[in-house]
């Protein structure tokens, strides 16, 4: 009878990789693939592999297998006692090839990374898994699946990545929501047994594709936190396990639909990339990690470097369907006065569509607003020195359009079965090469005859019952097709951008923003509920790519009356944006704008390029800010959501600053002064700032005037 660490269980070699504040160990055995020993805060630089070997060697219970294995592997399979979540389901026509027991074929390590090619000859499966970890403190996972069988293999799941949590680790944080209500974090505890959480639309406002872990006492800013993320912007699905010995463990994957993969002898399956952090640091640690990893290995910028995020103003919310050409070049001239630097033409452009019943799909200028073209309106923008940006639909169309009645044959519907419609629109099939050459003829030859900098490429609608022309399940090649398809445009255009935008925060994830510049974060443009959604969205995506605009009050979505200040402060910290008629802006307001549009501009380099900073702080008021990385500047926002539980919030604690360090810090224009008789050091805030060092700001606090619910300030700090 084998014990652990006996017989073909023994450990052969270890392996680690190290980030710079984390590291991942794997123990290689004679049989098996690797096994997941430990993922945390950084071990020495020498350890003894023997003694790790034996801390990983547990008893085995009486009536236990005579086989020992260890549970947590890199990918775990059906077979070998394990009877957890299975990373991999698979079945050949005749009933075989649904156990796999893979063996390590080869381990190939080099600094930050480290490749394993196990095989299950008898089974007729091959896996290749790359994990790499760098600076960041990301894991990156990338695996894929080879049939070497004879048959046809029917993969209904192939997980992106698996990790082992530590057992106290099981307080979750799952970032479900829906339209308009993304981001919506819910805490769930797992003592034992699973938690599995599916998004089956291709869209995920209903579960984002992420999850936070802690254990019950882990905050913004201490404690262990662990994240982690699939980079896709289809179906997925998220598992976490409490084994009965109590071990818990994470997997990201993608959600399969029935038939959707099959291969064929020699066929490999290659599934989205999976990332994860951990961090001693709290929920903020794992953020700053996510943050920085998305700047330096996820977003591709338009000539290989970030410029300054133009502050935009799109045209949705102060015009909606009701465009006007001669009004919107007016729009064009008072957006400029403002400051802004990009004017996006939102939906309504083309075809028929004067509403959202008809003409999605034709993608041509609506002559009736614009006789000419979009080129006239687009040379206007550009008159302004500001760019200019279209919305664009592409994966859809109404049943009512040119393009359904000429081409029925594109829709995503199961033939024979009625057409199922939502928001009266259908999804075509792009992954057909005819239908993908069709839209990126019309798009690119759009964007070179009417100068486009900038694409909004909308996506409304959920895959239901998505079959292709063959009846097929055809959710996750339309995502790839959807990936090529914008790297086709990019590559056309180089200095072209792309928003990702899905009624909002449908497609926010890393797949998407692998291919795009921008995501929209969520319809929902209320202050108050963007304060939230920014606020859970910032820990997986950094805030220059996340679309955050200032619009009209009462907002349309919730009715909601707030002011243009508290708008504007919970606005300039991502990518900002206008969306309003500024043509009906009162003049007071008109000019607040413009001064918060200066502010932002001259923030956004910090804004858009620090560490992320989240305090731990009552539950009524949300205080979070950028650092620089050299921690000499500090912008925060501190945000009253209610009233505070007593007369006195509590001081204002900020994260993040060097603690020796003596920085001033200001309240700085167009901010005025509120408040109740506020005391000398509060209206010198408003004035020429306090000086106070990095530790009297995080430790000991200070009162800020008096903040009413639904107000805010921007905090500007500088190292002196
Ligand atoms: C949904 C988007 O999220 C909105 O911003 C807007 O573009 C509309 N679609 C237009 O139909």
């Amino acid at each position: 009878m084998e014990r652990a660490g006996s017989g073909a269980s023994s450990p052969t070699r270890l392996l680690r990789l190290d980030g710079t504040a984390t590291t991942l160990l794997l123990i290689a055995r004679r049989t098996g693939l690797p096994e997941i020993a430990y993922w945390g805060t950084r071990l020495p630089q020498t350890l003894d592999a023997e003694a790790v070997f034996a801390l990983r060697a547990p008893d085995t219970p009486n009536n236990g297998p005579d086989n020992w294995r260890p549970l947590i592997t890199v990918l775990d399979t059906i077979g070998q006692w394990n009877f957890d979540l299975p990373g991999l389901l698979a079945d050949r026509p005749d009933g075989t090839g649904w156990t796999a027991d893979f063996q390590t074929k080869s381990l190939e390590t080099s600094p930050g990374a480290l490749t394993v090619h196990g095989l299950d000859e008898i089974s007729g499966l091959e896996v290749e898994i790359i994990i790499t970890l760098g600076l960041e403190d990301v894991l990156c996972t990338r695996q894929t699946l080879t049939n070497r069988g004879t048959t046809p293999l029917n993969v209904q799941r192939f997980i992106s990545g698996n990790y082992l949590l530590p057992e106290n680790a099981g307080e979750f944080r799952v970032a479900h929501g829906s339209w308009a209500r993304e981001f919506d974090f819910q805490p769930v505890s797992l003592t034992q047994g699973g938690l599995v959480i599916e998004s089956r639309r291709n869209r995920s406002h209903d579960h984002y594709p992420a999850i936070l872990a802690g254990t019950s006492s882990t905050s913004q800013n201490s404690g262990m936190a662990y994240a982690a993320h699939l980079g896709w912007s289809g179906s997925h699905r998220i598992a976490a396990e409490r084994m009965e010995d109590g071990r818990l463990r994470l997997s990201v994957g993608e959600y399969l639909y029935p038939g959707e993969v099959i291969l064929a002898p020699g066929e490999t399956l290659t599934a989205p990339p999976a990332y994860a952090t951990c961090s001693s640091e709290g929920y903020a640690g794992c953020a700053r990690a996510f943050q920085a990893y998305a700047r330096s290995s996820i977003i591709r910028w338009p000539g290989g470097r970030m410029k300054p995020r133009p502050v935009l103003l799109n045209s949705w919310e102060g015009n909606y369907f009701d465009l006007d050409e001669r009004r919107l070049m007016r729009e064009a001239d008072a957006a400029a006065e403002l400051g802004v630097e990009r004017f996006v033409l939102d939906d309504g452009w083309f075809g028929s569509r004067r509403d959202d019943t008809k003409g999605l799909g034709d993608w041509f200028a609506a002559l009736a607003i614009f006789p000419n073209g979009l080129r006239p309106l687009s040379d206007h923008v550009h008159a302004h020195g500001m760019q200019f940006g279209l919305w664009y639909e592409p994966e859809m169309a109404n049943p009512n359009s040119d393009l359904y009645r000429q081409h029925p044959d594109w829709a995503l519907h199961v033939r024979g079965r009625p057409m199922l419609t939502s928001r009266q629109q259908i999804v075509i099939d792009i992954s057909r090469k005819d239908v993908s050459d069709y839209l990126f003829a019309a798009i690119s030859k759009q964007v070179t005859d009417w100068r486009i900098d900038y694409i909004k490429w909308d996506f409304n609608r959920d895959l239901i019952e998505a079959a292709d022309a063959q009846g097929r399940a055809a959710y996750r090649k339309q995502v790839l097709a959807l990936y090529a398809l914008w790297d086709r445009l990019h590559e056309a255009h180089p200095e072209l951008e792309i928003e990702s935008c899905a009624s909002g925060g449908g497609r926010a994830d890393w797949g998407a923003l692998a291919h795009t510049q921008r995501i929209w974060l969520s319809d929902n443009t209320s202050a108050p509920s963007r304060l939230r959604i920014q606020n859970a969205g910032w820990h997986f995506v950094p805030p220059e790519v996340t679309g955050c605009h200032i619009s009209h009050s009462p907002n349309w979505m919730d009715g909601l009356s707030t002011t243009l200040d508290y708008r504007a402060a919970i606005a300039i910290f991502g990518h900002l944006g206008v969306e309003l008629d500024p043509l009906t802006l009162p003049a007071d307001e008109s000019r607040r704008l413009k001064a918060w549009i200066a502010l932002h501009k001259r923030l956004r380099p910090v804004l858009h390029s620090g560490n992320a900073q989240f305090a731990d702080d009552e539950p009524a008021r949300i205080i979070r800010g950028v650092t620089s990385r050299d921690a000499s500047t500090g912008i925060y926002l501190v945000a009253q959501e209610n009233w505070p539980p007593s007369r006195l919030p509590a001081p204002v604690r900020l994260p993040g600053l060097a603690r020796e360090r003596l920085y001033r810090i200001t309240v700085p224009a167009p901010q005025t002064i509120g408040g109740h008789r506020p005391s000398d050091a509060q209206q010198k805030l408003f004035g020429d700032g306090l000086v106070l060092s990095g530790a009297m700001m995080s430790d000991i606090g200070f009162y800020l005037p008096a903040l009413q619910p639904q107000s805010a300030l921007v905090l500007e700090c500088h190292a002196i």
